[in-house]
């Protein structure tokens, strides 16, 4: 259509400004910026949303006919179970060759915490050996298939970032403050070359969220808070990895498929709760959220990962409305929908095993990571008795056999033998190192200088801070391994830590450099470095109640002020995925850079601190903030500093007015676990059965679970909702509290604290008890606790969890297991003295 073609070009001219250009209006609906009155004043249902108000954009990839050809002809030949195969895809954690040849499954993956036989940390070489065992069996046809060639997923999300010795770029937030498209393209590229070197073809990014609540632990992985600023990288992003719209055949090159997520408003849920639920407008989901999907469409984008969290309580997952009659027809989306790990879980009367509702509201690919073998019988089952019509599953295939065929997936013959394949000195090779190092420099955000900076490299750097001299520090979640944690320098061969960077600028200059973790030193330094902040974390762990540097991470400020009152100038250096609120840092620092995670070119930052032989700076700061940064633990206390605030060489030296600063003791830590219905920051709420055979993430309420025998609803204590409701059928029930960090209760233990249950019991359980897990040992304590007519609060004393063996230095779970018909509704799970019925010591 004529008018969509003219805007395409508009769009193509690319920069942020012409983005409003990129959403074509379409003569069958009305224009988005002015539509709201006619189409709004019909009432509006909950979670369905109104396609025609909504930009539409055109898929720009077309198949040649030779293409299509191939891909009905495949169609016309394909059994049933081939075609459901196509729609499934496996974890490396739990399938094998022979099972992807067995099931024509369509894809596999690696998740954060797999890797290539079993090992999460595996060589290079081993992750391509891995490729062709999976290619060779799923185009084997000796069974009589037609075999399809799968494809291979990874979380390439800031560069090749499983592989060990891969160029790691600066997450995306980093990214967000450098305001520069053209090096995004740059950075994609590298990454697709990095990745074919390896044998994969698919990457789970570019993350296109656009963060609204930085208390959201994986806020650094969208590039801003502004949907134009996210919107203005996208394309650039999407086309440096896979080529242009017309690349077809990108094996046959050095690109690969790449996959904007998480569709949609996974930056938007309420107070930044991850795979929360996003209560916002129609209006707001569209204009903050729906903003990125356009460029990525334009730009052809082969696949689209479909959130894990929910709109005014529906889950994404099971969204038609979104899914198919939004990113589909009325956005032209002509890739294929992908789901996320297991999220189909979540959609309301699905369990991991079976929900073929997220296949009828649009999801072409099940991401079942280690329940592919059930989905895929329970899918078959459902395709054969009707429940899933033909053409759903028919038109699903297509997508993705269109999608391989634009990958070249069918002539490109096995992994190892394609361009790049097997090329590992491409891993963290020396020119894409100095992309990355690039990216650093441009992205380091000057929130201070009282004129000591640039750092003079002749005199003597003491360098501070545990994470100084931490390259997986530098480069948080996501790297080599899903949190990011656990990791040293010798798992990062050939890159550079902030310290090891500071050091040979200043070596250079004819000076020295030391790292000090303490601060402590023998020869008084000219100059102080403190690298402080953040540590890595990923999903779930790194959700946080409020935007506060935890407070056991604020130790390098006696430091800024120790090295200070001895008349050292101090450079603070901040590690992090989001603004937090640091006014002890800015106030103690003479100069305050953020580095974000910079990732394995730490030499960046030596670039612009540390200055040229002439003592003037080699490169200046040109990153500006890419969201607002605090005052307080939350921004609505307002902004310490603006979106787009940044400090250059060229800005007057800061007339620094002392920050006020919070009594961290009122700020801190409440150790209220579960409360309103909602699991604590790091606190995750489940449901499973006996062996975790069936385990749910409760994230928004009603849900199903247990295969339907547990419903779990809202009830009401103190406020309305104030509790979590659980009905259980039949049989062996558990609801959970679970931490990923262990939780050190060991001082408390010793003290006269209790763990307190606020719960209401209304239908007794055949048995219930409360077990509780710490360092791999649990206690059993039976609940003997009749109907109530209200809530009681339990409690039981910490001391004897830890007679009965639990390590209460590494708590990790506290589990509600019945069995038998229940119902009974959970308030509030805490730490305390106040208990209104205190329970006995478990026996022995
Ligand atoms: C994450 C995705 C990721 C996938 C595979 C999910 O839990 O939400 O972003 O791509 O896992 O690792
Ligand atoms: C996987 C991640 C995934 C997460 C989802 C982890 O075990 O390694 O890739 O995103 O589970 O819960």
């Amino acid at each position: 259509m004529k008018f969509a073609r003219i805007a395409k070009l508009l769009c193509a001219a690319g920069s942020g400004l012409a983005l409003a250009a990129c959403a074509t209006v379409e003569t069958r609906g009305p224009n988005p910026q002015v539509a709201d009155g006619d189409a709004m004043d019909a009432p509006r249902e909950a979670g369905v949303a109104n396609p025609e108000i909504w930009p539409a954009y055109e898929y720009p990839v077309e198949v040649p006919a030779a293409e299509q050809a191939r891909i009905d002809s495949l169609l016309a030949r394909m059994t049933l179970e081939e075609k459901v195969g196509q729609l499934v895809q496996a974890d490396l954690c739990c399938v094998s060759p022979e099972d992807a040849k067995a099931y024509n499954l369509g894809s596999i993956l690696v998740g954060g915490n797999s890797g290539p036989y079993g090992d999460d940390l595996a060589p290079a070489p081993e992750w391509l050996k891995a490729a062709d065992d999976f290619y060779n069996a799923s185009i084997d046809t000796s069974d009589g298939g037609v075999g399809i060639p799968i494809v291979w997923g990874v979380d390439a999300v800031h560069g090749h970032s499983n592989i060990i010795g891969a160029t790691i770029f600066p997450h995306n937030i980093g990214l967000g403050a450098m305001r520069d498209p053209e090096l995004i393209e740059r950075i994609g590229a590298i990454t697709a070359r990095e990745i074919r070197a390896t044998g994969q073809e698919w990457t789970f990014a570019p993350t296109v969220a656009v963060p609204q609540d930085f208390r959201w632990g994986r806020a650094y992985e969208g590039y801003s808070s502004d949907p134009q600023l996210v919107a203005s990288y996208v394309g650039a992003m999407v086309r440096g990895l896979q080529g242009g719209p017309d690349n077809w055949n990108m094996l046959a090159g050095d690109k690969v498929i790449a996959s904007t997520k998480h569709f949609l408003a996974d930056g938007g849920t309420d107070n930044g709760v991850d795979q929360g639920d996003s209560s916002i407008s129609e209006e707001e989901l569209r204009d903050i959220h729906g903003l990125p999907y356009g460029p990525a469409i334009s730009e052809g984008v082969s696949t689209v990962m479909v959130s894990f969290s929910s709109w005014q309580g529906k889950k994404m997952t099971g969204n038609k409305s979104l899914v198919t009659d939004v990113l589909k027809d009325r956005m032209d989306f002509e890739g294929f929908v992908v789901s996320d790990w297991n999220a189909h879980g979540q959609v309301a009367g699905c369990t991991n095993d079976s929900c073929p509702q997220a296949l009828l509201a649009g999801i072409d690919m099940y991401m079942a990571p280690d329940t592919w073998k059930a989905i895929y019988t329970d899918t078959l089952a459902k395709a054969l008795s009707g429940e899933i019509p033909m053409e759903r599953i028919d038109e699903a295939v297509a997508a993705i056999l269109r999608v391989k065929a634009r990958l070249g997936l069918f002539e490109a013959g096995a992994p190892s033998t394609r361009p790049l394949s097997g090329e590992f000195e491409l891993l963290g090779a020396p020119a894409h190192r100095e992309v990355a190092r690039e990216a650093v420099r441009k992205s380091l955000v000057l929130l201070k200088n009282d004129g000591i900076l640039p750092i003079a490299p002749g005199g003597r750097l003491l360098v501070a801070g545990e994470g100084a001299d931490d390259i997986a520090r530098q480069s948080g979640g996501w790297t080599l391994s899903w949190q990011g944690t656990g990791h040293d320098n010798s798992q990062f061969p050939g890159a550079t830590s902030l310290f090891a960077g500071l050091k040979s600028a200043v070596e250079s200059g004819g000076g020295s450099a030391v790292h000090s973790p303490d601060g402590s030193f023998e020869q008084r330094p000219d100059a102080a470095v403190v690298v402080f902040g953040e540590k890595p974390y990923a999903e779930f762990q790194g959700d946080r109640a409020t935007l506060m540097l935890d407070a056991d991470l604020t130790g390098p400020y006696a430091t800024m002020e120790r090295l200070k009152a001895q008349g050292i100038p101090v450079v603070a250096v901040m590690i992090t995925g989001r603004p937090l609120y640091v006014n002890p840092a800015l106030n103690r620092a003479d100069a305050f850079v953020v580095a974000w995670l910079p990732g394995s070119e730490g030499a960046g930052l030596a670039d612009v601190v540390v200055a040229g032989a002439d003592g003037a700076p080699r490169y200046d700061f040109t990153g500006k903030l890419p969201t607002a940064w605090p005052a307080t633990g939350s921004l609505d206390d307002g902004a310490l500093f603006d979106f787009g605030y940044g400090l250059t060489y060229a800005s007057p030296a800061t007339a620094w007015e002392t920050l006020a600063e919070l009594d961290m003791a009122e700020a801190g830590d409440s150790r209220t676990w579960f409360a309103n219905g909602v699991p604590a920051a790091s606190w995750s709420l489940l449901v499973n059965d006996e062996g975790e055979i069936d385990q749910t993430r409760i994230t928004t309420v009603p849900a199903g679970a247990l295969g339907g025998r547990m419903r779990v609803t809202a009830a009401n204590y103190i406020v309305q909702e104030g509790a979590r409701r659980f009905e259980i059928a039949s049989g062996d029930a558990n609801v959970v509290l679970h931490n990923f960090d262990a939780v050190d209760l060991s001082r408390e233990a010793a003290g006269d604290v209790m763990l307190l249950v606020t719960m209401q019991v209304t239908d007794p359980a055949d048995s219930f008890a409360l077990a509780v897990q710490g360092g791999g040992t649990q206690a059993i304590i039976p609940l003997d606790i009749p109907a109530t007519a209200g809530f009681v609060r339990y409690g039981i004393p910490l001391r004897c969890l830890a007679g009965a063996g639990v390590d209460m230095s590494q708590l990790t779970t506290i589990m509600l297991q019945t069995s038998g018909a229940t119902d009974y509704a959970l308030a509030e799970v805490r730490v305390g003295n106040d208990a209104e019925t205190v329970l006995a010591c478990p026996a022995g």
